[in-house]
């Protein structure tokens, strides 16, 4: 299969390209920025510009769109609105005008309104699911939102394809659990805005490989977050610290995150596999 992924040169691009090459697709990435591993097949495109990016995207069989400003503090909010968006949409259009049918796009948590939230995020309920009302506030948050809400248009414009928006915890590196387990934050609130959650950067990659396998059509979106919590500190403790007044749909039992990953493991057949807490 075909694959071009955008934004394979950044951090999470080059370990999906790794991973896809790995499983003997056909990769070619698209990005502004050269590629550090020089053997890979690269185009320089902008994802911003629609005539480049349907230029590019020609002969391919799937796309994973993953290029964009990974954040509200990276560059001018009318910037990061500009690229993410307009990227978002260019991508989409090209592939349902070339009948590509597969796409994989990285959406984010904060498509819901959470880590960048001026004050503690406004919840229903927890876990959080994919049902939960999104409430973004910043440009980064906003973009990932309307990101999803142009897939959902084009496939009621196309509905033969197949889009999958990735919501990715914070995506972490295992060399990184070293220093988390030597340092675990045992601090109440600690990362209290974006629900103590986090995501193996593997995880993240078999996500991306098994949303291309998916033979359903139409457009879903789905949390990719670890199944623990980033914090030392039992959930339960957590959330009677933090959020006492939100209603709960079930207790947690020792460490367990609070978004709820039932939606990805029916519909992508995909679960969690890695935590800070294993010794590797
Ligand atoms: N890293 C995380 O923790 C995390 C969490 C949630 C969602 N995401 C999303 O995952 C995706 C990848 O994030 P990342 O952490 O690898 O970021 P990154 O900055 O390392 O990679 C993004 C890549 O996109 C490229 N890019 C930026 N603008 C472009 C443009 N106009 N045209 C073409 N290429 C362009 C950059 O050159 C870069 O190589 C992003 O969409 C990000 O919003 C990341």
């Amino acid at each position: 299969m075909k694959v071009v992924v955008t934004g394979g040169a950044g951090r999470i691009g080059q370990a999906v390209v790794r991973g896809l090459l790995e499983r003997g697709e056909d990769v070619l990435v698209m990005d502004m920025r050269v590629p550090e591993n020089k053997q890979l097949k690269f185009v320089c495109a902008d994802v911003a510009d629609f005539p480049q990016v349907v230029n590019n995207l020609k002969g391919a069989d799937a796309v994973v769109h993953l290029a964009a400003i990974p954040g509200p503090w990276r560059d001018n909010p009318h910037e990061v609105i500009r690229v993410n968006v307009n990227g978002t949409y260019n991508v989409l259009e090209a592939c349902r005008q070339l009948g590509i049918q597969k796409v994989v796009v990285a959406s984010s948590i904060n498509a819901i309104g959470l880590s960048y939230n001026k004050e503690r995020p406004r919840l229903d309920y927890l876990p959080v699911d994919e049902n939960h009302p999104a409430r973004p506030e910043d440009c980064y948050s906003l973009s990932k939102w309307l990101g999803e809400q142009i897939a959902d248009a084009m496939v009621r414009l196309e509905p033969n394809m197949t889009i999958i928006s990735l919501r990715f915890h914070g995506v972490v590196s295992p060399e990184w659990y070293g220093r988390w387990r030597q340092y675990a934050r045992r601090d109440i609130p600690g990362d209290f805005k974006g629900l103590w959650g986090y995501v193996d950067i593997r995880d993240v990659v078999d996500a991306v490989v098994k949303s291309l396998a998916v033979t359903w059509k139409g457009h879903e979106a789905f949390f990719i977050c670890a199944a623990d919590t980033s914090s030392a500190v039992p959930t339960m403790e957590l959330v009677k610290a933090v959020y006492p007044d939100v209603p709960l749909k079930r207790e947690f039992q020792n460490h367990e995150g609070l978004f709820d990953l039932s939606k990805a493991k029916r519909l992508l057949n995909w679960q969690p596999k890695y935590s800070w807490r294993q010794e590797e």
